[in-house]
């Protein structure tokens, strides 16, 4: 899932069939958002960040009349082409007013880091009373993955921490900063979840870390990668050959006061 318009992540691309090959989990792991946000037949909702529209397909599924949004046009095509309503639009900036029942977000938010611009985008398309419930990367989020490229392209002589494009807010911060806009919170919190991947950590590299890896030639990119795998061997590769990335998730649900 993706959001924030493609040019506010700098180097990092959406390749619909890389996506799909490489992140079909993280639609797969959204399932239980969706309880969270227990949409009802006939609700408006938002679905921001809605990547390929997996996740949309399924509120659609539940009765809900469903936008979806995304700051990749290459990956709302494919959300259109499922025969959804997906628009490519900038989760920073939305400009849509009390449009909706509940804004729904999976894996989006932490691509974008003007959370305060997003959380007032979010709470002027709900109508009062809607609800906003969210999972995203939490503190310490794939925090082993980072420090291994950080180290990686640190011996090539190249700070990477500006090249960082995610945001991975503690439930504190997100909490003030939802309460701070007028949302009550009705629940916050981080869950650890390592996260078993479909192919080797190269792939997850190549398919979320692109900031990162586009610091190096192009021609380079492949060794960098495989150093950074290499680094992490003993702590993200099992003794099968399995890679798990170290997600830790933050999942709310908020509500804009009647
Ligand atoms: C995540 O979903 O946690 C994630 C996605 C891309 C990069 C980093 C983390």
């Amino acid at each position: 899932m993706t959001s924030a318009a493609e040019d506010s992540i700098p180097g990092q691309r959406w390749d619909p069939d890389r996506y799909a090959r490489n992140a079909r989990f993280v639609a797969d792991l959204g399932a239980p958002l969706v309880d969270l946000l227990a949409p009802e037949p006939g609700e408006a909702i938002l679905d921001l960040g809605c990547g390929d529209g997996a996740l949309t397909e399924m509120l659609v599924a539940r009765g809900a009349v469903v936008v979806g949004v995304d700051g990749s046009a290459e990956q709302a095509a494919v959300a259109r082409s499922r025969g959804l309503d997906a628009r490519q639009a900038d989760g920073e900036a939305l400009d849509f007013e009390a449009a909706f029942d509940a804004v729904f977000s999976n894996a989006a938010l932490h691509w974008m880091r003007k959370a305060d611009a997003v959380i007032e985008g979010v709470w002027r398309a709900l109508r009062p009373g809607g609800r906003f419930v969210g999972e995203m990367g939490g503190a310490g989020n794939v925090a082993g993955i980072t420090a291994a490229l950080l180290a990686v392209l640190e011996r090539r002589g190249i700070d990477g921490r500006a090249a960082n494009p995610w945001y991975f807010p503690t439930p504190e911060d997100y909490r003030r900063r939802l309460e701070a806009r007028g949302f009550e919170v009705r629940s916050i919190a981080l869950i650890d979840r390592p996260t078993p991947l479909p192919a080797p950590i190269a792939d997850w590299l190549d398919t979320f870390a692109e900031s990162f890896l586009k610091l190096v030639p192009a021609e380079a990119r492949g060794d960098l990668a495989a150093e950074v795998s290499e680094a992490l061997r003993p702590t993200h590769r099992d003794a099968e050959g399995r890679w798990t990335a170290d997600y830790v998730r933050l999942r709310f649900s908020a509500r804009k006061p009647a």
